[in-house]
């Protein structure tokens, strides 16, 4: 306790910076992962096909070397050399695009199944009033599909929450960042360690309450 009434400013603006880090990404991720998966089920053999290696490479490499290689393979671009709450921007970017790349191959298998669990029927009955292809996914398809993909959308909120703990690899200053700092002050690593847990848990059940509330009003809504 003592620990955190010294530092708990560390320990709050890293939060800060991995609640920033984490919104961003699940929501580059969402939208990417949406066009992945809609690639995915292509009938185009080469986008199918490009999907599927996408899917295939990033899951299949940890997310710790990808955020590593997407660093050194865009170290080209002159990123601006800005401070935002005390991030140094020139590193935040490769994190979010690494740490959204990795998510949108999750996603995209997500919102696949989600597409695929609606019976076929709909779709057809849709067609078959005369509905087009894109209406028929805009309008009967997608709505039910929100439905089922939303826990596993949560979920996902919930891993990239923890998973943007390797970004202090880059030196950004997140929470493990800061708790690293706090640990090397104090000499005294398990209560940093404890509180980082503890903040990371509240996180995780907030963002667990709000999905249950989100989920709750759609099944409302169906009725
Ligand atoms: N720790 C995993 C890895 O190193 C990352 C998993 C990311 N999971 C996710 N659902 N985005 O690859």
């Amino acid at each position: 306790m003592e620990i955190f009434a010294n530092y708990y400013q560390y320990f709050l603006r890293g939060t800060r910076t991995t609640i920033l880090i984490s919104l961003i990404t699940v929501f580059c991720g969402f939208l990417l992962g949406c066009v992945i998966a809609l690639l995915r089920l292509s009938k185009n053999r080469i986008l199918n096909g490009f999907a599927k290696l996408y899917i295939t490479v990033l899951r299949g490499t940890p997310l710790l070397v990808q955020l590593y290689i997407v660093y050194y393979q865009l170290d080209f671009i002159p990123y601006p050399k800005v401070n935002i709450w005390g991030v140094a921007l020139e590193r935040a970017l490769p994190c979010v695009i690494a740490l959204s790349l990795n998510s949108a191959s999750y996603v995209a298998e997500v919102i696949r199944s989600g597409i695929q669990a609606v019976d076929i029927g709909q779709s057809e009955a849709a067609r078959s009033i005369g509905m087009t292809n894109g209406q028929t996914m805009l309008h009967i398809v997608m709505p039910q599909a929100i439905k089922n993909i939303l826990p596993a959308i949560g979920n996902e909120f919930m891993v990239m929450i923890k998973e943007t703990s390797v970004i202090q690899y880059l030196g950004i200053s997140d929470l493990m960042y800061n708790n690293g700092i706090v640990v090397t002050a104090t000499y005294n690593p398990l209560p940093c360690y404890y509180i980082s847990a503890v903040i990371y848990l509240i996180l995780n059940i907030v963002v667990g309450k709000g999905v249950d509330t989100f989920e709750r009003r759609l099944k409302r809504s169906e009725r």
